[in-house]
């Protein structure tokens, strides 16, 4: 709820993860810079995906593609053409919304005014309440569903056949208001390109029109022979990349959700046409097992196949996770075809084919995509964490429940005192650990605020120094999740916290 997503958010900033891009300045919309926590845990979410991706196949390589391309590239994918969405100004507030959007939140509202009668429903009847029953009963309720249903059938038609007048029709007919003023008072809708453009060369005249790259994948699909020939890769195989991408969203909002400078996670499997209702299943069933193995806990995930298809696709599904907002898209999964190398076969009247040996026969490949974006991971991973607890002693804390894998420090060392010897004891311990982890040190405030500090930042475990030590050369390690403390070895440190935290 947004009760909890403000508290995302907030903690987010507090503890170092992520700042709005250009604060002093009052911000840059939809646009933020991630902290010196944020950039521990983003580089560990794309490590893990590396790792499950490129180390893990052995027929999946990686490259590193510049964002700027050949202008071409954009009309040969579609982008130039295609990559638009339907915009509508309000004419007295002069405030720019995505049509779509404005007719899905419509849908919304109804949406809340059924969870109301549900309530009521469910507080009048208590335990006889059956909730699937009242939903496909109560006349009311029935009545708004309907409304729901054949708004975004209409909307969906339209876009569709991209009748914006139709679409804009709906919004009047509705009597939708700018959800700013309440002004019902529209212009027609119109289709707005999502890339950024920019230019490339010193003077005006000879400069040529460029588009910061809005996916990575078409980073890829023009190296797929070079790729292919010098790793001497087989069909099937795979190509992987991460790196940004930029849109010029019109409704940017949700935090890092929707932003115009990304991070994406692709990879592009070249597959022999024909195999590519196999391969989706596969690559399906293999992005949400890598999903779970971080142990967000299965319930926060599903599937949405989508009817309504991407230029380019013939299959199309999302990976939806549970964001504190509802679920939403975290990744996609494509089946492309071959319309993307086709279309550069078009373009620069080169051939990319593959020559199959075993088939003695070359052909274009298809193409299976998986593309997620890495700060929607790194939203994911961050909301599902923060949690605040009841402790058995009437207090609360602040828990950042982060995967050890994915944490940005995994160890804290503070020694129990400033004196005594025990803070040269806690330093030779971070000078040892270092060269394994990200570790950090603490030695201001009682023992239990600095436990609550590093609780809140994430850090898995906390292992500090007494005076014991100076006796056993052990020390106390707690663990974040279970506020367990146990004596063990100094020397033992290292391998027991590998083992918690290693990909
Ligand atoms: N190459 C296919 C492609 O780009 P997409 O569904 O447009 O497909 C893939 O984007 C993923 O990139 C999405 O599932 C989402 O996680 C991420 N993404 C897209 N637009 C984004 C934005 N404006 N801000 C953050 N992430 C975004």
């Amino acid at each position: 709820n947004d009760d909890n997503f403000k508290k995302v958010i907030s903690h987010a900033k507090e503890y170092g993860y992520v700042f709005q891009s250009s604060e002093i300045y009052d911000g840059l919309s939809a646009v933020y810079d991630y902290a010196q926590n944020g950039v521990e845990l983003k580089n560990n979410i794309r490590e893990y995906w590396w790792k499950a991706m490129v180390q893990m196949h052995d027929n999946i390589v990686g490259i590193d593609a510049a964002i700027f391309m050949h202008p071409t590239t954009w009309k040969a994918s579609g982008h130039v053409d295609a990559f638009n969405d339907p915009l509508i100004d309000n004419k007295d507030s002069k405030k720019r919304y995505r049509a779509d959007v404005l007719v899905e939140d419509y849908c919304l509202k109804i949406e809340v005014k059924i969870n109301k009668e549900v309530a009521k429903a469910a507080k009048r009847f208590g335990d006889a309440f059956n909730k699937d029953e009242f939903l496909s009963t109560n006349g009311r309720v029935l009545g708004y569903q309907e409304k729901i249903d054949s708004v975004l059938k209409r909307l969906g038609q339209s876009l569709e056949k991209e009748d914006l007048a139709d679409v804009k029709a709906l919004i009047e007919e509705l009597e939708i208001a700018d959800p700013l003023t309440g002004s019902k008072n529209w212009t027609d809708v119109k289709q707005f390109n999502l890339m950024f453009g920019t230019k490339l060369g010193a003077s005006a005249e000879h400069a040529t029109d460029l588009y910061l790259r809005p996916e990575t994948a078409q980073g890829i699909f023009v190296n797929f022979l070079n790729v292919q020939k010098t790793g001497r890769m087989k069909i099937p195989f795979g190509i992987a990349q991460t790196g940004k991408a930029f849109r010029n969203e019109i409704v940017a909002r949700q935090f890092i959700f929707r932003m115009r400078e990304f991070e994406q996670m692709e990879m592009q499997f070249f597959i022999k046409p024909g195999t590519q209702k196999e391969w989706f299943e596969y690559w399906k069933d293999a992005r949400l097992k890598w999903h779970e193995s971080l142990g967000l806990g299965s319930e926060n995930y599903r599937f949405h196949d989508h009817e309504k298809l991407a230029h380019y696709a013939d299959a199309a599904t999302d990976i939806e996770f549970n964001f504190p907002f509802g679920f939403k898209e975290l990744e996609g999964i494509h089946s492309r075809t071959d319309f993307d190398l086709k279309q550069h076969e078009e373009y620069s009247g080169k051939k990319l084919q593959y020559f199959d040996p075993e088939e003695n026969e070359s052909y274009t490949p298809y193409v299976l995509e998986t593309s997620i974006g890495l700060d929607r991971m790194f939203l994911a991973v961050f909301s599902n964490a923060l949690q605040e607890e009841d402790l058995e002693n009437g207090t609360t804390r602040t828990v950042l429940k982060l995967p050890a894998v994915l944490a940005p420090t995994k160890a804290a060392i503070f020694p129990l005192v400033k004196k005594d010897g025990l803070p040269e004891i806690a330093k030779q311990i971070v000078e040892d650990l270092k060269w394994d982890f990200n570790i950090t040190y603490d030695e201001k405030d009682a023992v239990g605020r600095r436990y609550r500090r590093q609780d809140a930042v994430g850090t898995p475990f906390c292992i500090t120094v007494d005076h014991d030590t100076l006796d056993d050369n052990s020390v106390t390690i707690r663990h974040r999740d279970t506020m367990e403390q146990k004596r063990v070895k100094i020397e033992d440190l290292k391998a027991l916290i590998k083992a918690e935290v290693e990909m």
